[in-house]
């Protein structure tokens, strides 16, 4: 203890909680709505707006209709959507071609919105999951997935979302080198601005389940991802992969899931002192959902609260699929 902290009763720590002003006035933290990155799913055909079984009150949106969700972001004064596409079956093959049709879900999307409402920052993932026939996120051969082969197709996928107007990048596949190669690859094509966001410390987490349903990859992917995903009993090592991706040129950093890996943004923010972004992700979203629907929890509190816990541990901002309500919830208080 300090030695300036005198023992009760000269010191009462209640003093400075009493009232709400003065608690106000010395909270330490503070959430705010240009906190929040949205990730929002898109699918095929037009005036869709599909539910997903695991994920309830979140969507997939026809193009059509994503753009009136970023109306609705400006309108919320969120600043960021996170685009996610649902692969149509017939579109997925090993070669995962897809990924780099200007034409994909995501960068039709991309335009479209840019279109409408040029000034939402728009965040795409460069992975080749959703595409894939074989459901992972790096070009399989045998029981491998291929490093070096990998890089060529996420260069290709991410020239080409740069080129519809992405602002950020975000590489989420944990390939080794992939920051540096999309880096030069953008520095070289004339996409000095464009941001990279990278998915630097992404744990093999169990916590990805309903986003996998959500893209239509679960079918797809046999096995696990522990061959290129982060070890969830490894902080030294995501401090070291997250020191390699800003020295690859990430001028943004992510760590996935969110709160049980509070520790881990703490340690980046401290050691590295970048830009620093947690996932609430999916499987994250679904256990408070779930517990809000059986009438277990009181929602909204706990939303403020996990978003102040982010803030807490050192981040800058968080991906969350609650963005919109906590967004209504910060704009109440
Ligand atoms: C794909 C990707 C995943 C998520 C974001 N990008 C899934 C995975 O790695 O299997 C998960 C997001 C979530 O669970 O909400 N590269």
């Amino acid at each position: 203890m300090s030695p300036l902290i005198k023992p009760y009763p000269l010191h009462r720590s209640r003093r400075l909680r009493r009232t709400s002003w003065i608690r106000d006035m010395v909270s330490e933290h503070s959430a705010s709505i240009s906190d929040l990155i949205w990730p929002v799913f898109i699918c095929d055909g037009f005036n869709k707006k599909e539910s997903i079984v695991s994920l309830p009150g979140v969507y997939r949106y026809s193009i059509d209709q994503v753009t009136e969700v970023a109306k609705e972001a400006i309108d919320l004064g969120i600043n960021c959507l996170a685009l996610f596409p649902y692969t149509p079956a017939d579109l997925k093959n090993p070669e995962c071609t897809e990924a780099w049709n200007p034409d994909n879900l995501v960068n039709k999307a991309t335009r479209a919105i840019k279109k409408h409402t040029p000034n939402l920052g728009i965040l795409l993932d460069v992975a080749l999951d959703p595409y894939n026939s074989d459901g992972h996120d790096g070009l399989l051969r045998e029981s491998e997935i291929l490093n070096d082969e990998t890089l060529i197709a996420l260069e290709k996928q991410a020239l080409t979302q740069a080129s519809c107007g992405a602002d950020i990048l975000g590489p989420s596949d944990m390939m080794d080198g992939r920051v540096g190669i999309i880096r030069q690859a953008l520095e070289s094509k004339g996409y000095k601005d464009t941001l990279i966001m990278s998915y630097s410390a992404k744990f093999a987490s169990s916590f990805y389940g309903p986003f996998r349903d959500a893209v239509g990859a679960s079918g797809y992917l046999s096995g696990d991802k522990k061959t290129y995903q982060i070890d969830c009993a490894n902080l030294e090592e995501s401090i070291r992969e997250t020191a390699l991706d800003v020295s690859e040129g990430a001028d943004m950093v992510m760590v996935k899931p969110g709160l049980p890996y509070l520790d881990v943004c703490m340690a980046i923010k401290r050691r590295l002192n970048v830009p620093t972004f947690a996932y609430q992700v999916s499987g994250e979203y679904a256990m408070i959902e779930s517990a809000h629907l059986n009438g277990f929890i009181n929602r909204d509190l706990i939303l403020l609260e996990t978003l102040l816990s982010f803030k807490r541990a050192g981040c800058d901002g968080v991906l969350t699929y609650y963005a919109p309500e906590i967004a209504k919830l910060l704009d109440k208080k």
